[in-house]
């Protein structure tokens, strides 16, 4: 184990490892959970079930003319065309996500930085490249089931597992990296909802702060939606919040918390995947 864990570290780039005793556990509450899959199992790392979301709906009002394709590849043409919003006047490339499309994580940032929107890939920058090691230290990666021509999940063969489906909040980049404001978040919330009710992943990781609210529909800080197991929409698809890696390159000394978050995904993903 410790092998494996220093060898995990290392990929994170985390030089030294903080004795367990002084490391901040996972807050383990013996609450009763509304999802029946969890009831089942006993993880080694237990975490609390979050309740519904307490603060007001974050986003603005749906655009109910507007529908999505359940189609992957209509939904994938929709959002290369989309105009819904002014991120589509100062974008390159639209980039809609990557894996595969029938896997059991979906990974969701929050939109194209430069790299991403010269490439049309998501996460193929300096946080994309720490991502990887985050999802190999998970057993995962992009390139397992990289998209391929089979655009209709059911009929990737079911023996593709080990496998991750990464996807952004807004699809077209912000100019000079700034966050994306609401409406751009909204106007774009159709496509992420459509690709999280195709991909039907048991557990979506969210990375960061934007990825979290939006998908949790809140506005509470990341400190305190990191930490407990929450629920995505009426699915209610278990989310875990995790920091963003670019965060993690500004602040590595939090790389040594987002160890502990990958080895509650990693468990999680065990026990119920
Ligand atoms: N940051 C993100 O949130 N998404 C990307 O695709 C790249 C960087
Ligand atoms: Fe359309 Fe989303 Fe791009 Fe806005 S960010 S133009 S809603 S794809």
């Amino acid at each position: 184990m410790s092998k494996r864990r220093d060898d995990v570290l290392g990929l994170l780039g985390v030089e030294r490892w903080q004795p367990r005793a002084a490391a901040q556990p996972v807050v383990a509450e013996p609450i009763a959970s509304p999802v029946p899959a969890m009831q089942a199992a006993t993880p080694a790392v237990a975490v609390a079930i979050s309740p519904p979301a307490p603060t007001p709906f974050l986003l603005l009002p749906t655009d109910a003319s507007f529908v999505p394709s359940k189609d992957w590849s209509e939904l994938r043409a929709q959002v290369a065309d989309c105009t819904r919003c002014k991120l589509c006047k100062t974008r390159t490339n639209t980039v809609f996500g990557i894996g595969n499309p029938r896997a059991e994580l979906m990974v969701v940032g929050e939109g194209p930085g430069a790299d991403e929107d010269a490439s049309g890939e998501p996460f193929v920058g300096r946080a994309g490249k720490l991502l990887d090691e985050m999802l190999k230290a998970i057993n995962r990666s992009r390139a397992v089931a990289a998209e391929s021509p089979l655009v209709n999940a059911a009929s990737l063969p079911s023996t593709v597992t080990q496998s991750v489906f990464i996807a952004n909040v807004v699809k077209c980049r912000p100019p000079g990296n700034r966050d994306p404001e609401k409406d751009e978040v909204e106007a774009c919330r159709h496509y992420l909802d459509a690709q999280i009710a195709h991909v039907k992943p048991k557990l979506i990781v969210a990375l960061g702060r934007i990825a979290a609210q939006r998908l949790l529909l809140t506005d509470e800080p990341l400190s305190r939606l990191r930490g407990p197991l929450h629920q995505y929409g009426l699915s209610q698809t278990p989310v875990f919040v995790t920091y963003h890696p670019a965060y993690l390159l500004r602040a590595p000394k939090e790389k040594a918390k987002s160890w502990e978050d990958l080895k509650k995904i990693a468990q999680h993903l065990k026990a119920h995947v």
